[in-house]
């Protein structure tokens, strides 16, 4: 099998990434969902292709764990090209990202993610490369300063972020090809941890599968920790297959509830409903009072949320709609609420 890892410019390892990388498919056929997504990138790199060209930049952008990362892999296969992989925390100085850019073939992949994390020193590099595979610096200081350019090679910039919204107007404008990854649904969830229980050497039940994928916020590298873990109850029961059973006792034992939260997004609805009477409120302050990180909250728990329909943004802040009060067996009232257990007492 290919290792993923020599293709790594920079690599921040952490647990199960492993895992992830067998877990990850390597073709398009291979890869579940994201149908429109799928079906647009097919068009432009047969064009591409067709015209002998490099794909143009591509920019996906979606909550965390949808599979960029995966996309990206499979865009590089399809065109038959390398991918060099970094992120925008990990590129420090301008001449990393030069070097990167030297070292790159023709057609090559370059993947950044986060990439909304690029130091703006570094990104004003990135406009010519993008724009006209040159690389543009300045040599020397005062009068005797010039400016040096190199050719690249014709390369593709593909971006992943979580906040298309914290690019710069100029970085954003320079992809040709912007795409959103959207939540994935049960059904889709299911197919995958299916697949991937057949690839770790077992296999799942289908309302096995369907169960843990209605608990997984719509998100295949939370679909497939799971599996893990349920795999770990089904081999300590000496179950020769994942069943229902194990699916329902494992998640139930990781505190995950019937739509799929946990402890942290049960206490930020509780604290929203219960200290802000159900909101508007703003990031900061409910991440403070949670004790959470408040990018946590934008980028793992709103999202999932927000799906769900049990909270909305407002320019105000986050509001707590019906769904919520009543997941947590509260009264809505509009707005001010009581609890149901309080008003059996009253
Ligand atoms: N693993 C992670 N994301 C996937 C996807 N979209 N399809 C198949 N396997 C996956």
């Amino acid at each position: 099998m290919e290792n993923l890892d020599e293709n790594l410019v920079v690599s921040t390892k952490i647990e199960g990434d492993e895992i992830e990388n067998i877990l990850r498919p390597r073709s398009m056929d291979g890869y579940i969902g994201q149908n429109k997504v799928k079906d647009n990138l097919c068009v432009f790199m047969q064009s591409a292709k067709m015209r002998g060209e490099a794909l143009d930049h591509v920019l996906l952008y979606g909550p965390a764990g949808l599979g960029k990362t995966t996309l990206a892999h499979i865009i590089a296969n399809e065109m038959g090209v390398q991918i060099k992989v970094t992120s925008g925390p990990a590129i420090e100085k301008t001449g990393d990202l030069a070097a990167i850019l030297t070292n790159l073939n023709e057609g090559d992949v370059l993947f950044i993610d986060e990439i909304h994390r690029l130091n703006h020193n570094i990104e004003e590099i990135l406009y010519p490369a993008m724009e006209d595979y040159s690389l543009d610096f300045i040599i020397g200081k005062g009068p005797s300063a010039r400016n040096v350019q190199i050719p690249l090679k014709r390369f593709t910039l593909i971006g992943a972020t979580t906040r298309a919204g914290m690019l710069s107007s100029p970085l954003r404008d320079r992809f040709g090809v912007l795409l959103k990854l959207e939540l994935y649904n049960a059904q889709e969830l299911a197919e995958i941890v299916t697949r991937s229980a057949e690839r770790l050497g077992t296999s799942i039940e289908p309302d096995g599968a369907l169960e843990l994928a209605k608990r997984s916020r719509g998100t295949p590298r939370i679909a497939n920790r799971l599996l893990r873990r349920i795999r770990d109850f089904s081999i300590v029961l000496n179950h020769e297959q994942i069943t229902y059973e194990d699916a329902k006792i494992a998640l139930k034992r990781l505190d995950i509830d019937d739509v799929g939260l946990d402890s942290v997004d049960n206490k930020l609805l509780e604290s929203l409903i219960e200290k802000f009477r159900g909101g508007p409120v703003g990031l900061e302050t409910l991440a403070m009072t949670i004790n959470e990180d408040p990018d946590t909250i934008e980028d793992v728990y709103e999202p999932y949320l927000l799906q769900l329909g049990f909270v909305s943004l407002t320019p105000r802040g986050s509001v707590a709609l019906k769904p919520a009060y009543e997941h947590l067996g509260k009264v809505y009232k509009g707005g001010i609420q009581t609890s149901l257990f309080d008003d059996e007492d009253d």
